[in-house]
């Protein structure tokens, strides 16, 4: 039979402007954002491609379970139809609610953690790597080295080197590791997923060291679904049997309901261990909110409920990760360099490769994603050593696709945009930093072109 075109498994009944602006104002803009794309206003931007967290278009049943809100402070009706999607999906035992993942991470390491202990995970993301420093402890990545050459092609560029974790833990020590993550999918190496047989191996690890195994969840559904395509003996199950069978190697997790949950707020944090479930409400009182809705209303936790069944629909997945692999294709095919094979959740160019006369001290990843923007509005992220610093591995550019809300049109577009930057790449410049922040310092830094700083007065 021949392939039919993988349309959009929804028609649209509510829309919402989209703003051009002209070259030069797009230029006035760009420097009085400091050439940091998170300084811009939302509305001068044409395709907003920052991030795939929070952005979603909510269904019609998610606005109806909405109206479904209960606002109870305390044993909330709305609570208890978010635990038991929870639990449907996820099946650990304590469900906590958290107005989005960080919150999460913060209540987890702050339990879990002790200065001087060392958190592996295959690659931290960058809140998760913060968290983890604040409470003194150390953030390792031990992605396989398949996952650091964008290029290379590799089915589960996104799973953890378990011989790595082994060396890990017999060098510092097993009472030094409190817990393991694995993030699926693996966001900072390129969206790419982590294969069933590497979570039973990191779990068998350990299992035997008798050290938890959490999971940073966000896109667990995409894992799930790039799991039933690319490993053997998953083409027959469900997402949902896929996820489940993931979740039921570990101890718990963290959650940003903004991605797979497919709300604009919201998250949790789970555990099997009812000790360390009890110090986490409590901390969560003293910050988020009652354990009923943890600095969500009542009205998040229903969207939450909703949109977790959803993501993991398979003609919702089938879409959703044709559509990515569909802008990575159109510019690979033109030689444009991206990380190999396209993830879930985005597209990642590799920066280096792509502005190979940018030396990375110039930050070639800022200065690709200001010329995306300058070229056709288009806002994207880097990945790479602004966010970063020295812990980056690879210079990327991450262009995230909304879930649910751009069309094949919008694709087609900034197709067309990157394929014209790929043609005048020589004449970008690199950037230097004029200011700073002591962490997560890319939300917040000010960048100036490198000639034209050379040509300010002292
Ligand atoms: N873990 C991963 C893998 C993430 O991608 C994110 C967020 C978080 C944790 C934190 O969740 O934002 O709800 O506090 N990633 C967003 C992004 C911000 O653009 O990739 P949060």
């Amino acid at each position: 039979m021949r392939t039919r075109t993988v349309i959009e498994p929804f028609r649209i009944k509510s829309v919402e402007p989209i703003h051009w602006t002209t070259r030069p104002q797009r230029e006035a803009l760009l420097r009085a954002a400091c050439h940091n794309l998170f300084q811009l206003p939302a509305d001068a931007v044409l395709v907003d491609l920052l991030t795939d967290s929070g952005t979603g278009a909510m269904s019609t049943r998610q606005w109806a379970a909405v109206m479904e809100g209960d606002e109870s402070y305390a044993g909330s009706r709305s609570f208890d139809r978010f635990r038991d999607s929870v639990r449907d999906i996820f099946g650990f035992r304590h469900v906590i609610p958290t107005h989005q993942g960080r919150a999460a991470e913060r209540i987890l390491f702050t339990v879990m953690c002790r200065k001087g202990d060392v958190v592996p995970n295959n690659t931290h993301f960058d809140t998760t790597r913060a968290n983890v420093e604040f409470v003194g402890a150390e953030a390792v990545d031990l992605l396989i080295p398949e996952g650091r050459e964008p290029g290379l092609r590799h089915p589960f560029k996104g799973n953890m080197d378990v011989e790595a974790l082994e060396n890990l833990i017999e060098r510092v020590g097993r009472e030094r590791v409190p817990l393991v993550m694995l993030t699926i999918t693996n966001n900072s190496g390129g969206g790419q997923p982590v294969s069933l047989e590497n979570v039973r191996a990191v779990s068998a690890v350990c299992r035997r060291h008798s050290i938890p195994l959490y999971f940073d969840a966000c896109r667990f559904a995409e894992n799930a679904y790039l799991i039933k395509l690319r490993e053997a003996g998953y083409e027959e199950k469900t997402p949902k049997e896929i996820a489940r069978e993931i979740f039921g190697y570990g101890d718990g997790c963290t959650m940003s309901a903004k991605k797979d949950g497919l709300a604009n707020i919201g998250g949790f944090l789970c555990t099997n261990d009812d000790t360390l479930a009890q110090q986490e409400k409590n901390l969560l009182i003293l910050t988020e909110g009652y354990p009923t809705y943890g600095g969500l209303a009542g009205r998040d936790l229903e969207a939450v409920a909703v949109g977790l069944q959803e993501a993991l629909q398979e003609d919702y997945l089938r879409y959703r990760i044709a559509s990515t692999a569909y802008l990575g294709n159109h510019i690979a095919a033109e030689g444009v360099p991206i990380v190999q094979p396209p993830g879930g959740h985005a597209i990642y160019i590799d920066a280096r490769a792509f502005l190979p006369h940018i030396p990375q001290q110039q930050f070639p990843g800022v200065a690709l994603a200001c010329e995306f923007y300058l070229e056709g509005g288009i806002r994207s992220v880097e990945i790479g050593t602004l966010m970063f610093g020295e812990a980056a591995k690879m210079y990327l550019v991450r262009l995230a696709i909304p879930r649910r809300v751009y069309t094949q049109s919008h694709i087609d577009y900034v197709v067309e945009v990157i394929l014209e930057v790929w043609r005048h790449r020589e004449q970008v410049r690199g950037l230097q930093l004029t200011y700073e922040a002591p962490f997560l310092r890319h939300f917040t830094a000010r960048l100036m072109p490198v000639e034209a700083a050379a040509t300010q007065p002292a």
